[in-house]
Parts: structure tokens; sequence; C-alpha cells
């Protein structure tokens, strides 16, 4: 059984970072930066249908060491890919590579603040270390997107560069330059992330607010299946393009921008004219999920999590059967932890097919829940489930 304890603390990431610097680019005069990624305890697959989002950002994510050039050059470089490679490209000519290129991410960003107006008047040099897990729901490239945004607004010293600016840049890079269409929630929670609090965000106006997560007799515990999902190979586009389609459908006789705009009672009258199932249980889950959503973040707020619980099981269910986005294994992480006493809500988390699940865990039950979900998963699905305690932490900042 793996969990984060194997994790490198930060004084030897930023060590490590130090030295990994130094060998490819030498000098000194470098500064140190961090963005975190996210879990979201609920509103799964409502950002992009106008809806509300409940994630927290974590302590983990991806760090960076970077400094000015006197030139107009851009080499990037990270820990995680290939010993020691540097990719080289210019202010003046940022394109995208081919096929699943990680530089591609920071190279958007670049990209976005050009397109925004910002001037960067030199090149820049960066390596970057992360220690969230690719591919497994905990928005790895939402966090190195932030951060490069980061580096950019404080190394070019750009003030008017604001946090949600951040989120949407990093957005804007991943839908317009990578090439994966997906909301705002994941940037928006690396960028803004606070200290034991969740972000509560409707994402169609980008209000948001802070709800502190006071729960001193429960753990958030996030399990990673060890299946890595693949958003960007076309499932989360197929999933939008539906519930644009169902929003296409009910305008026909109810005039409607987003799914976020319907409770569940408007959508069981008007669900009729959906052209077909799949699109009705695709509708249904994001209706349903914002309205559970709302009803989530009240319950936590008046100190009941056992409400909350129940509204994560919902969820899962929702996007199981009617949203079709997890899969076997996640499913097998949701139906046992429910059998074990003490667990108060799992759910899958982030985009699906694979990935992590989120769960409120009795304090007194967390080895419990480790110790059986880790030997039934490996039983069932032959894999070693690792598992993390997250504790919700700050959005993207420099490290003095
Ligand atoms: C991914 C996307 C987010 C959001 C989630 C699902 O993480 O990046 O914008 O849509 O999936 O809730």
């Amino acid at each position: 059984m793996a969990d984060n304890k194997t994790m490198l603390n930060e004084t030897e990431i930023l060590e490590k970072l130090s030295e990994g610097f130094v060998s490819r680019f030498g000098g000194d005069g470098f500064r140190f930066f961090f963005a975190p990624g996210r879990v979201n305890l609920i509103g799964e697959h409502t950002d992009y249908n106008g809806g509300h989002v409940f994630p927290c950002a974590l302590s983990f994510g991806t760090y960076a060491v970077a400094r000015k050039r006197d030139d107009d050059r851009v080499l990037l470089s990270s820990l995680n890919v290939g010993a020691g490679l540097v990719s080289e490209t210019s202010v003046s000519n940022i394109v995208k590579s081919e096929g699943m290129d990680w530089t591609n991410y920071p190279k958007g960003v670049i990209w976005a603040f050009l397109e925004a107006g910002h001037k960067l008047p030199s090149g820049f040099e960066v390596l970057f270390y992360g220690n969230i897990p690719a591919g497994s729901g905990l928005s790895s490239s939402a966090s190195l997107e932030v951060l490069t945004g980061l580096v950019l607004r404080e190394l070019f010293e750009l003030p008017n560069v604001s946090g949600v600016d951040l989120a949407l840049y990093g957005q804007k890079a991943e839908n317009d330059f990578v090439g994966m269409n997906c909301g705002i929630m994941d940037q928006f929670a690396s960028a803004m992330g606070k200290e034991n609090h969740a972000i509560y965000l409707d994402a169609n106006t980008l209000k948001y607010e802070y709800a502190p997560l006071t729960m001193p007799d429960a753990k958030i515990v996030i399990t990673n299946s060890a299946v890595k999902h693949q958003l960007a190979s076309s499932e989360y586009n197929t999933r939008r393009a539906e519930c644009e389609q169902a929003v296409r459908e009910i305008s026909a006789v109810r005039k409607i921008e987003t799914l976020g705009e319907l409770t569940p009672a408007e959508f069981e009258e008007l669900k009729g004219n959906l052209s077909s199932d799949v699109l009705v249980r695709r509708a249904r889950h994001a209706v349903t999920e914002n309205a559970r959503t709302l009803d989530a973040v009240n319950a936590l707020k008046a100190g009941d999590i056992e409400t909350f619980g129940k509204l994560m099981n919902a969820s899962h269910d929702s996007l199981q059967y009617d949203y079709e986005v997890s899969c076997p294994e996640v499913d097998v992480l949701v139906a046992e932890g429910r059998k074990i006493p003490g667990v108060i809500g799992t759910r899958i988390t982030g985009g699906g097919f694979g990935g992590c699940t989120v769960s409120i865990v009795k304090n007194e039950q967390v080895e419990t829940f480790k110790e059986t979900i880790g030997r039934i998963y490996k039983e069932k699905c032959g894999l070693d489930a690792i598992f993390y305690i997250a504790s919700p932490g700050e959005g993207a900042h420099e490290l003095k």
C-alpha cells in the first residue's frame, strides 16, 4: 500500500531544483514558485455547464525555479521528464509542438499572455518539478499552467494580472493552444486556493466565496486508482458537446444559455424535448449535480457533514450511470469504501475515466479505510491504490 509519505518535502524539492537549475543554466539570481493541484469535493462536470463547483487547492502541486534572460530565448526543462533535457523556443515564435508534449502547457500560457496584449520584453529559463501524479485527476496540467502564468507575472512585473486572470490565461492555453475544452474549475482552484478552505465558485459569473473546511472529526482522503485518465482523448469533449446539444434542444421550447439555469424540477418538465435517452441522462447529471453542490455547501456551512457525504455519494452515482465518466476500477473503490463504517461519503473526483476518488472518513477509521481498500482493490483489480490525506492549501505563490 503506497501513500503520500513517500513524497519529497518542500526543502528537498527546492534543493533538487536549485541543483538542477545550476547544472542546466548556471549562475544565480533565480526565484522559486509553486502552484497547487486541486481536489474537487462536489460539483463535477458542472463548470462548463454554467453551474457551481466546490474544489480546494492541495498542498502538493508543481514547483518552478526561474530567471529572466537577456535575449529572446525561452528554455523549458523539467525534473519529471527526460534527464537534463532542455526544450528551447523564443518569445517571438511560440509554436505548438506535435503530439502530447508537456511543453505545450507553458508555451500555451506564454501565448495566452501575448494574445491578451502583455509585453514580455525578454526570454526566460525555467526548471519545473511536479509531485502530482500525471493523469490522476488532481490537475497536474492546470497547476503547470497557473504556475507558468505566475512566473511570467512575477519575472516581468505585470501587477495588473490578478489571480483570476492567471486562471483564465491557463484555461485559454488549455482550450485554444493545447486543444482540451476544459472548464475553469482546475485553474481557478490552483490560482485562488486558500488554506483550510474550499472555494464555492459560480463558474458562469466567476463569483466565488471561501467556505471553511472545518471537520474536526473527519479527514478528506484521496485514493488514486492508478488508472490514468485520458481526458484529452475525446470523451470529455464529447460530454461537453452532448450538453450543448441538450441546451439547443431545450431552447426550442424554453430559451436557456446553459443547463445550470435549470432546477431539477424544471428539467423534469422539459426533458421530454430531448431527442435521446443519452441526452436526457447527460443533462440530468448536469442539472442535478449543480443542485447537489448548492445543497452540499449549505450542509457544510450548517456543520451537517452527514448530508454532505450523502450528496457526494449521489454525485458518484450520477457520474457513474448518467454521465458515464467513471470506470470499473474506480467503481470498485467507491462501492467498497461505502461498506466501511465511518466513511461519510465517497465519489470519483475530477474529469473521470480513471484517476482518484475523494472520501470523507472519520478520523478513527482512516487507517482501517486505507488498509481495507488497499487490500480489496489489489485483490479485485490487481492494482496498488495510493492514498493521500488532503490538507487544503494556498493558491499559487512565490516561495521566498
Ligand atoms: C476536468 C476539467 C474541469 C472540470 C472537470 C470535471 O478537470 O479540467 O474544468 O470540467 O474535469 O468536473
